[in-house]
């Protein structure tokens, strides 16, 4: 009957119906889509194609990198790492553990920032780019855009240019490794606006993070000191380099009246909500 079993071809359809019944005992979300996604990918097609060969048969490599990719699901390791990409908005961003998985919230803060911005400034600094979704996005919504783009990871830099590379906009932006506005000197006089993600979970809320994030995401992209506010200050104490300039942040759903009392001795700040009603973005127009 083993024998028989190992023997056994099977179909997409087979394996879909399988799996996604599999993912439900185990309670994970929308397991159909997850069970197409990982078999597109062990068989190196768009989703969308499965169904051209719903009653093909799977072949023995594959069907062992579906298997693989199951376990490692089950495990609990977030899908997009497992997939090797993330779309942010209509980008197709290559993700890997270098790198945070970017976030839908984060589409917010491009839409907010492109749709102040667009005809109104062109130069941007995307701090803390990590995969360079921010910089990436931003330099696709406004074509006139040149952006600086840093993080301190020379890893999460790689992925983020050849992201880059990809969606055809790594000769407008220039990639530097630095950490945080420290050793930007010689690039940030003639930036107009810079748009960033830090790291903002505190330390001290390690325990309230999801655990397949705390598992698998580089903690150097999660968190911003005991109360999570550390990159927030160093803005503060960098305000006399960044006069007359806009910076917009991302920020934890409580903190925003932490923040309302950092940055206004620094400039007039403006607060915006999530499509979750959360207070999760901020600009600041630093004081000259
Ligand atoms: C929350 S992630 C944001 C990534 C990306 N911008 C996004 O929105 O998806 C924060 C990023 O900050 C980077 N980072 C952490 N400490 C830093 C530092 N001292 N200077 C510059 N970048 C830093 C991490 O490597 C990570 O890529």
């Amino acid at each position: 009957m083993e024998a028989e079993k190992a023997k056994k071809q099977w179909t997409v359809q087979e394996l879909v119906g399988w799996t996604t019944g599999f993912f439900e005992r185990k309670g994970l979300v929308k397991p159909r889509l997850s069970s197409e996604l990982l078999l597109a990918e062990a068989l190196k097609l768009d989703r969308t194609l499965l169904y051209t060969r719903w009653n093909a048969p799977v072949e023995t490599a594959p069907l062992e990198a579906f298997r693989a990719y199951i376990q490692r699901y089950v495990e609990g390791e977030p899908i997009e790492y497992i997939l090797g990409y993330r779309w942010f908005m209509t980008y197709r961003l290559e993700v890997n553990r270098d790198v945070l998985i970017p976030r839908v919230e984060t589409e917010e803060l491009i839409e907010w920032v492109a749709g102040r911005e667009n005809g109104r400034s062109r130069r941007f600094l995307d701090l803390c780019t990590g995969s360079g979704a921010i910089g990436i996005a931003l330099a696709r919504a406004i074509p006139e855009a040149t952006i600086v783009a840093s993080d301190i990871s020379e890893m999460a830099l790689d992925v983020a240019q050849r992201n880059a590379r990809t969606h055809q906009v790594y000769e407008r932006i220039t990639f530097y490794r630095s950490d945080f506005l420290d050793g930007l000197d010689n690039l940030i006089g003639p930036i107009e606006v810079v748009v960033c993600n830090p790291p903002y979970v505190g330390e001290n809320d390690r325990h309230k993070v999801n655990p397949a994030t705390l598992s698998h995401e580089p903690w150097l992209a999660l968190f911003g000191g005991p109360d999570g506010l550390d990159f927030y200050r160093k803005t503060v104490e960098n305000a006399p380099r960044l006069q007359g300039k806009r910076v917009y942040f991302e920020f934890g759903f409580d903190q925003k009246e932490r923040l309302e009392t950092l940055f206004s001795s620094v400039g007039t700040v403006a607060f915006k909500k999530d499509m979750y009603g959360q207070w999760r973005f901020l600009s600041i127009d630093i004081h000259s």
